[in-house]
């Protein structure tokens, strides 16, 4: 059976591969492909041809392993181990030429829903800067030869907060009201449009805490243990008004409760 680490560098090796194919594609122009849910959720050619070498890659390596993609969906195994993959996170700064975009590679064991699975290895590959954070099970988390610590000394200053919003305009105002009850523990607000890219940069200590409604699988897989393994705490609740859209809080220790407290309100 293989370690967690095993898994780890697989998903390094495909993450990067994965990443210097969709710099290549944008440099080259990125087209439109389609338009997903909703007027802003958007696939780009480059998306499904990235998902395509990963999914390909994955196979020849672990054939008997399941795989969970964002844009080619989900296809079963016979071990217990799946891939959760996002080609590129940040589609839509990817296709605007804004170099916010990563591929997220992560495996996990137990049934592939969210909330049921155990992440055991994740990387997230930012191929702009070249940064590529990962971490295994037991192991830590890792930028480099640098060891993540998420921050857990409270400024005075209040927080560095990362959120996202959703695709669907219907939810936009429940997403800024959100925002406005966390805003009294900000110093200020990122929100730069990969859900895997502020997970790490939380990971990394470079925003103290992220808030976020309707993150797909994909999107976390490999961010949250990114959090967990630098010893910053990771939740995904599910909201009555509309289960498919949970609430995702990640932060330090420290700030966890209170910015979940607040991002739910009463
Ligand atoms: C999106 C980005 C964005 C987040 C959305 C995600 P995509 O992923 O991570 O920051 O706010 O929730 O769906 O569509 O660019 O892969
Ligand atoms: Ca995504």
């Amino acid at each position: 059976m293989a370690s967690a680490q095993d898994l780890e560098s697989l998903a390094i090796e495909i993450a990067r591969e994965a990443g210097e194919l969709a710099l290549r594609r944008r440099s080259e122009g990125v087209a439109i492909a389609a338009t997903k849910s909703s007027i802003a959720d958007i696939v780009t050619e480059a998306d499904r041809e990235v998902e395509a070498l990963i999914r390909a890659r994955l196979s020849a390596a672990r054939p008997e392993d399941a795989f969970l993609g964002e844009e080619s969906g989900a296809e079963g195994g016979t071990s217990d181990i799946t891939w959760v993959v996002d080609p590129i996170d940040g589609t839509v700064n990817y296709a605007y030429g804004i170099p916010a975009f990563a591929v997220s590679v992560a495996a996990v064991r137990g049934e592939p829903v969210p909330g049921r699975w155990e992440a055991l290895a994740g990387a997230v590959f930012h191929p702009s800067t070249g940064e590529l954070f990962r971490a295994a099970l037991g192991e830590g988390a890792w930028l480099r030869e640098h060891r993540l610590a998420v921050n857990d000394e409270p400024s005075a200053a209040g927080a560095l907060l990362a959120t996202g919003f959703g695709y669907d305009p219907a939810t936009h105002s429940g997403d800024l009201a959100r925002v406005a009850r966390v805003m009294p523990l900000a110093r200020d607000l990122r929100r730069i449009g990969a859900a895997s890219l502020d997970l790490a940069y939380v990971a990394a200590g470079r925003f103290d805490g992220y808030f976020e409604r309707g993150l797909a699988p994909w999107d976390y897989a490999a961010g949250a243990l990114l959090i967990t393994e630098a010893g910053g705490r990771f939740t995904r609740i599910e909201m009555d008004d509309m289960p498919s859209r949970a609430l995702f809080v990640a932060a330090g220790p420290t700030l966890f409760e209170p910015l979940l407290t607040a991002a739910l309100g009463s």
